[in-house]
């Protein structure tokens, strides 16, 4: 059967992949970031899943104002890299998983989860930064991808509470896929930071660092957190944060944090990532 062994959640600051794109992760501004990032890459090389659930939001690349789906799952073979601007980034085409991806469709929605099925999808920074994160720089993605996109970026966003119940029918999906295969949730965006307006460059060092304790000891209070608080303590796109609800919902009620990594700034944002394992793992 195919078992969901571990969460990990990241920024995905777009300005992280083109320092990576750029080689400079080792000067005097990226260093303290990227050298957070090593046990991180370490643990998830030790790990070897052969497939990543990765929870992201899209940023008008593969949807657009005309079309806003909650949540979407991409079923394709392929997913190429998104063109956000200034063309592409040059990261390898991450491959999917298409029968486990139908699989958690039709689960999900016999769960009354009604996603939307996805065919093609370019994606962009929300999903290939933390993929250079956790990575580095392959010739390959070092596993099979399940694009999962959330809206948080035109309001109405899901709840807090919507999301964790999202990772637990997530759960419940993986548990009931007969092949053998390991799997790890990645949740992703934030953590404080808006972007725009009077407040850009709002970062709230004490409310991120109450989220990541709340995610690995009280999951369940993080849910009642109103879309309003998010936005007026983590800044207007903090709201990304709602996706490591649904990673931190896919896991067992009792978790052990592995890793934790938080700086500040990196571009005008905070950035966090953390590592959760079910503690039968
Ligand atoms: C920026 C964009 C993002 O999508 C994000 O989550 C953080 C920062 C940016 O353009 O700097
Ligand atoms: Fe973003």
């Amino acid at each position: 059967m195919a078992r969901l062994i571990a969460g990990l959640a990241t920024s995905h600051v777009p300005a992280i992949g083109a320092a990576v794109d750029l080689g400079k992760t080792q000067n005097d501004y990226w260093k303290p970031l990227f050298d957070g990032y090593e046990p991180a890459r370490k643990w998830l090389s030790e790990v070897n899943p052969d497939v990543v659930i990765l929870v992201y939001n899209d940023h008008a690349s593969a949807f657009s104002l005309e079309i806003i789906p909650t949540f979407a799952i991409g079923v394709a073979d392929e997913f190429p890299p998104a063109d956000e601007g200034w063309g592409p980034r040059p990261v390898p085409v991450v491959k999917g998983h298409a029968e486990l991806a139908w699989h958690l469709s039709e689960s999900l929605i016999l769960d009354e989860f009604d996603i939307t099925i996805v065919n093609e999808m370019p994606v962009d920074h929300g999903l290939t930064v933390p993929l250079s994160i956790t990575c580095g720089e392959p010739d390959e993605w070092p596993f099979q991808v399940i694009p999962l996109a959330v809206n948080v970026i035109q309001y109405p966003p899901p709840t807090g509470k919507r999301c964790f119940d999202l990772g637990r029918s997530i759960r419940e999906a993986i548990a009931t896929y007969e092949e053998d295969l390991k799997v790890v949730i990645f949740g992703t965006g934030g953590m404080s930071h808006q972007l725009h307006g009077e407040r850009a460059g709002v970062t709230n060092r004490e409310w991120d660092a109450k989220f990541l304790d709340g995610l690995t000891r009280d999951p369940m209070g993080l849910t009642k957190i109103p879309f309003l608080e998010y936005v007026r303590e983590a800044g207007a796109e903090g709201i990304e944060m709602v996706m490591w609800l649904i990673m931190r919902g896919a896991l067992d009620d009792q978790v052990n944090e592995i890793y934790r990594h938080y700086h500040v700034p990196a571009s005008n944002t905070s950035t966090g990532l953390i590592i959760l394992e079910n503690e039968g793992t």
